[in-house]
C-alpha cells in the first residue's frame, strides 16, 4: 500500500502517534486499522533491547509485517545502547522515521549519517534528566526531536510534572535553530497532558495507553485531538 500521509507531519497540525505498545498484539493489524481510520497521523513503535531500558518489545520482524499494510508512516523509536547495530535493518523494515536517543552508548554522528544515507528521517530523543543543551549540535541535520515526558521502558506511567518546562527548552532550540525539526512528545499522554504538551511547544504526541487500554480506541484518540490547541 503506497503511503498517502506527509511525513513526518503537516503543518499547522497536530500529529498524533498511537503506540503499539500497548495495543493488543493478538489483533495488532484490526487495531492499527482502527486508529489509521480514527484519523491518526503517525504508527509509534517502540523498541527496546533490555539494556538501555529495563524491558524488551519489538524488532525488525513487527516492523516489517505493518510496513505496507497500513498508509500510516512508521515511527520508530529505539530505545537501545547500541542504535548502530539494529538502524539498518530497521530502515530495511520499513521505517519511515528512526528516533535514537542521545544517552545510548554510540558515536551519534555516523548512526545518524547511516540513517540519513538509508533514505529514512531522523530522530533524537532525549529522557527527562537531560540537559535539551546536549541537542545543539546536532540541530541542523536532524528532523525531529522526541521529548520523553516518562522514563522510558514501559507504557501507562503518568506524564512528569517537569515535561513542560522540558518541551519549552527544546522548542527554544529548535526556533534559534531557524529549522522545520518536529518536536514529539511521549510518555502519559491522555486528554489531559496533551493540552499541556502542546501549550509548552509539542507538534507532535505519542499515546499508547490512553488510546489501546481504552474500551474506546477512536474515541480516545479524538479527545486527544480536540484537547490539542492547534499550532
Ligand atoms: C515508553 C515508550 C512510549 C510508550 C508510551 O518508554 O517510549 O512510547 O508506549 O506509552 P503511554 O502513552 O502509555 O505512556
Ligand atoms: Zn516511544
Amino acid at each position: 500500500m503506497k503511503k498517502t500521509s506527509q511525513f513526518p507531519c503537516v503543518n499547522g497540525k497536530i500529529s498524533i502517534a498511537p503506540s503499539i505498545l500497548s495495543a493488543d498484539l493478538f489483533r495488532l493489524g484490526e487495531e492499527v486499522v482502527q486508529v489509521q481510520q480514527a484519523g491518526a497521523d503517525w504508527l509509534h513503535i517502540d523498541i527496546m533491547d533490555g539494556h538501555f531500558v529495563p524491558n524488551l518489545s519489538f524488532g525488525p520482524a513487527v516492523v516489517r509485517s505493518l510496513n505496507g499494510k497500513t498508509n500510516l508512516p512508521l515511527d520508530v523509536h529505539l530505545m537501545v545502547e547500541k542504535p548502530s547495530l539494529f538502524a539498518e535493518a530497521f530502515a530495511k523494515a520499513g521505517a519511515d522515521l528512526l528516533t535514537v536517543h542521545i544517552e545510548a552508548n554510540d558515536p551519534l554522528e555516523q548512526v545518524l549519517s547511516n540513517i540519513h544515507s538509508l533514505g529514512v528521517k531522523t530522530g533524537i530523543s532525549i529522557k527527562p534528566d537531560t540537559n535539551p543543551d546536549v541537542l545543539i549540535p546536532y540541530l541542523g541535520r536532524i528532523d525531529l526531536i522526541l521529548v520523553m515526558s516518562v522514563y522510558p521502558g514501559f507504557g501507562g506511567q503518568a506524564f512528569l510534572p517537569g515535561a513542560p518546562d522540558q518541551i519549552r527548552k527544546v522548542r527554544q532550540l529548535i526556533t534559534n535553530s531557524g529549522r522545520k525539526i518536529w518536536l514529539e512528545v511521549d510518555g502519559g499522554i491522555n486528554a489531559q497532558t496533551a493540552k499541556l504538551a502542546v501549550q509548552a511547544g509539542a507538534d507532535a504526541l505519542v499515546a499508547g495507553n490512553a488510546i489501546f487500554s481504552s474500551a474506546d480506541p477512536a474515541g480516545a484518540l479524538n479527545q486527544i485531538r480536540q484537547a490539542s490547541p492547534e499550532i
